[in-house]
């Protein structure tokens, strides 16, 4: 068996690729090899053994032991040979992609279109994949976000300032929400919902004429203003997978509070913080399932298909459910629980 990482890397992917090993070598007999900075590995066929031994100490280690990379094979003219070569050099069955919206598309493409033997498993801090209600990674950076908000509380109160704290999400506000309930936010902003910067200042001169002078703002990286209410930067670089390069718009939104209202504004970015260093508890063993279930998956011949979660239980689910999809928030979450607090 072969397993890659791709995409952004995450909080939990050494727990998942720990928890292949050992079920595949110790339980199912199996020898697994890792490639080394996902697809563009399997291409130039650069890898590493994968053993109980060498994943010793890695479970709550963040990052990857693997490496990993945007892009696809499907960018190079050769790259859909190289990979079935390295597949058949090797003797592989097939290669267990853990990755996110854009490592899994490109993983259904090669094998709907190419015949490619894979198996997915979510990965993202943004929590934003379709047919899995969590990925692995979203609870650490939620905790991670949540902790930097409580530290913002008490230097905010001392100086009677607002806060603007910009966090991850490219496409969703999974982490914004979150992070925004778990550390008592006065607002969110969230890709989903364009905002009006005009009532978020209204919001918090609200707040602060009824006595309460410091205010925290979370604001996900692709949160977007309505149309014509704020002037956007230039155009974001984008990378690999065609993703655009994000991050600045709580210096905005922070600029243009201060300005509107006169309260003292300070933006703080979260940026990579968020992604960086050991998985919580919760993500640990859901990584160490996703792990599990990945290899069993596999001996059951599901190539083509996910792991996942449904409620509590794992389960495998088409790949096809996931491409080129992106899942929003929970509506409900945002309008029904996180809006009651908002000033
Ligand atoms: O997809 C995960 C994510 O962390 C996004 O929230 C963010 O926009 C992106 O990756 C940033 O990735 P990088 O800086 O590695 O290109």
């Amino acid at each position: 068996m072969g397993v890659l990482t791709g995409g952004g890397d995450c909080p939990g992917l050494n727990a998942v690729i720990r928890a292949i090993v050992r079920k595949g070598e110790r339980v199912l007999g199996d020898d697994i090899v890792g490639f080394l900075d996902a697809w563009d590995g399997v291409m130039d066929r650069r890898t590493m053994p994968l053993t109980v031994e060498s994943m010793r100490g890695s479970l709550p280690r963040g990052g990857t032991v693997l490496g990993t990379r945007r892009g696809s094979p499907l960018d190079h003219s050769d790259g859909v040979e190289r990979v079935r070569t390295t597949i058949h050099d090797l003797g592989l069955d097939g290669i267990i992609v853990i990755g996110g919206n854009g490592s899994l598309t490109v993983a259904e493409l090669l094998h709907r279109e190419h015949g490619i033997p894979v198996l997915g498993v979510p990965k993202t801090i943004d929590n934003d994949i379709v047919g899995t209600d969590l990925t692995f990674g979203f609870n650490t950076a939620v905790q991670i976000a949540t902790d930097a908000i409580d530290r913002l509380h008490t230097t905010a109160e001392s100086h009677d300032r607002v806060m603007v704290v910009e966090v991850m999400g490219r496409n969703s506000g999974w982490i914004a929400t979150h992070a925004g309930i778990a550390g008592g936010a006065t607002v969110v902003l969230v890709p989903e919902h364009p905002f009006d910067v005009d009532q978020v200042c209204e919001r918090l001169t609200r707040r602060h004429s009824r006595g309460r002078y410091a205010s925290i703002v979370v604001v996900a990286e692709g949160a977007v203003p309505v149309e014509g209410s704020l002037a956007s930067g230039s155009d974001p670089e984008v990378d690999r997978f065609g993703h655009a390069r994000l991050g600045g718009i709580g210096h905005i939104v922070a600029d243009e509070i201060g300005r509107r209202t006169g309260f003292e504004t300070r933006p703080v970015l979260l940026g990579h913080v968020q992604r960086g260093g050991t998985p919580t508890a919760f993500d640990r063993v859901l990584s160490t399932r996703f792990g599990v279930a990945a290899i069993d998956a596999v001996h059951g011949g599901a190539w083509g298909s996910m792991v996942a979660l449904r409620g509590s239980e794992i389960v495998t689910v088409p790949l096809a459910e996931a491409a080129g999809r992106s899942r929003p928030v929970d509506l409900a979450l945002f309008t029904d629980v996180a809006e009651i607090f908002f000033a």
